[in-house]
Order: C-alpha cells, then sequence, then structure tokens
C-alpha cells in the first residue's frame, strides 16, 4: 500500500476512483454527507482569542473513509467536535445531509447526533455496570425505540461486531479489544450517517488495534462512511482518503491507494 498525494484530489472534489480492492462506495456519484464552508472555531481564553479552526473547507461523500492527522494542538478534535454536533463552529456553514447545522441549538443538535452519528472514542465509553447489551441499546433508548426492537436490534449488532457471545457480560469482563467493539456495535445501531472514531486504537496493543481496523475495513466495505482521527500512520493508512490538519487549517488532503489486498 502506498500513501500517494494525487495531483486530482484537490480538498473539495469527491476522490477519484479507487482500485478495484477499494470496495463499493462509487465517490464520484456520491451524495455528499458533510459540507463545511469556511467553518471556524474561537475559543476565548482570559483575554486570548484562540482560533482552533481557521476557514475549514471539506466534503466528503457517503461511504467514504477518511483518516484525518495532525500534530496536538492543530485542531483535530475541535473538528471532530464539529463534526460530531457535539459543539457548534463561531462561524461558516456546516451542512449535515443538507441540512445547515451550523446554528441548531443544543436539544436540536442531541437530536441529530442521536440519529446521524455514531461515536467510538479512544477510552470506549461503556457504562461499567451495565452489560455490553445494554450498552449497545443505549442510543435506541434515547431514540424511544420499543423494548422489544430495541432488544432485537442491539443483539444484531453485536453479532455484526463478533460479540454474540459475549452480551451480558459487563465491560470490567472484557478485554479492551472486546470493549471497543461493544463501543463499535453502538455506534451502530442507529444505522448513523457518519461513524466518527477519536483514536479508536488508542488504547489497544497493537495487534488489538489491527483488529479494530479489521472490523472498521468490513464496515466501510458495507457502504459505512467512516471519519476516523489519529495520529498513528498505520491507524491512518487503512483508509482510502487522509486529510491532514495543521493550524486549523487543511493541509493536504489526499487518496491512499491500496495496491495489494484482494488477488489471493
Ligand atoms: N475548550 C477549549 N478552550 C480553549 N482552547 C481550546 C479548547 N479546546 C481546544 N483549544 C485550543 O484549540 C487548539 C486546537 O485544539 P484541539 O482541537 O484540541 O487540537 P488537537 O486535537 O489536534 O490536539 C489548541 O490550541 C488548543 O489549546
Ligand atoms: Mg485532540
Amino acid at each position: 500500500m502506498t500513501v500517494e498525494a494525487n495531483p486530482t484530489s484537490l480538498p473539495n472534489l469527491p476522490p477519484g476512483p479507487l482500485d478495484a480492492s477499494a470496495g463499493p462506495p462509487d465517490a464520484t456519484n456520491g451524495k455528499v454527507v458533510i459540507r463545511l464552508s469556511q467553518i471556524a472555531k474561537n475559543y476565548q481564553v482570559g483575554t486570548e482569542t484562540v482560533h482552533a479552526l481557521r476557514g475549514v473547507d471539506l466534503t466528503i461523500y457517503k461511504g467514504e473513509y477518511v483518516a484525518i492527522m495532525g500534530p496536538s494542538g492543530s485542531g483535530k478534535s475541535t473538528m471532530m467536535n464539529v463534526l460530531g454536533c457535539l459543539d457548534t463552529p463561531s462561524s461558516g456553514r456546516f451542512e449535515l445531509n443538507g441540512i445547515d447545522v451550523s446554528d441548531m441549538d443544543d436539544n436540536r443538535l442531541a437530536d441529530i447526533r442521536n440519529q446521524e452519528i455514531g461515536f467510538v472514542f479512544q477510552t470506549f465509553n461503556l457504562l461499567a455496570r451495565s452489560t455490553a447489551l445494554h450498552n449497545v441499546e443505549l442510543p435506541l433508548i434515547y431514540a424511544g425505540v420499543n423494548a422489544e426492537r430495541r432488544r432485537e436490534v442491539a443483539i444484531e449488532a453485536m453479532g455484526q461486531v463478533g460479540l454474540a457471545d459475549r452480551m451480558l457480560h459487563k465491560p470490567n469482563e472484557m478485554s479492551g479489544g472486546q470493549r471497543q467493539r461493544v463501543a463499535v456495535a453502538r455506534a451502530l445501531v442507529n444505522h448513523p450517517s457518519i461513524i466518527l472514531a477519536d483514536e479508536p486504537t488508542g488504547n489497544l496493543d497493537s495487534k488489538t488495534g489491527e483488529e479494530i481496523m479489521g472490523l472498521f475495513e468490513v464496515l466501510y466495505k458495507k457502504g459505512n462512511t467512516l471519519i476516523v482521527v489519529t495520529h498513528e500512520e498505520d491507524v491512518a493508512r487503512h483508509a482510502r482518503r487522509l486529510i491532514r490538519i495543521r493550524d486549523g487549517l487543511i493541509a493536504s488532503d489526499e487518496i491512499i491507494t491500496h495496491k495489494t489486498a484482494v488477488s489471493a
């Protein structure tokens, strides 16, 4: 596999065709899931204003698998928070599935989050006293899905991440890799428009991390839209598009070609 700058992939153009191994989505015909126009985010710290994002333009299509990298302090988490509707930008426009979410109040943002976004965090963020199954059911509870249907869908999601036999375990009875699988099942269960992962392998050993990235690959091939923030090149390599952020701006945006794979 090589990461190469693709001269045809300017920041706001859909990525060009990938090689045959790259999975189903054809982003060139794709539906826009995320459109950021001149997004800025400032933080006021005492008398000083920190410009965490300084006018970001970005389009992401349905079915893309995007990695976001950048040095510490470059604005990755701020970008994740905006993309995940956890925070609103100071200025600019953010359209999620064609709907302007830039100025929504917290209640509406919470609804959008619940319906449209699946989160995977470095620290798993599971409820310690609840079973894996209950953790996976949580987004469905917030969404008002009835108990019977909830259970059915959560069981299915547990199956998808290979944990059909661990439903009633609690997080402290599971390995780190299993916990992250539960978190992935929870992220999936609402069929979100995007799955946002912030350093998903950061608390895992490299072998377990690779297993989680293998799971992401399966999700990608099923047509999910994935955005992964990471500082590890090895993790980013799994994606199909690599965006580097520096000082609150997109410094590069390139296609990752996966030349190996398939054949076998
Ligand atoms: N809540 C906050 N209040 C003040 N400054 C912040 C806050 N969050 C982030 N920043 C600042 O914004 C910049 C970008 O931070 P961040 O998005 O966390 O970067 P990264 O995740 O790439 O390390 C940094 O200078 C950071 O100190
Ligand atoms: Mg960060």
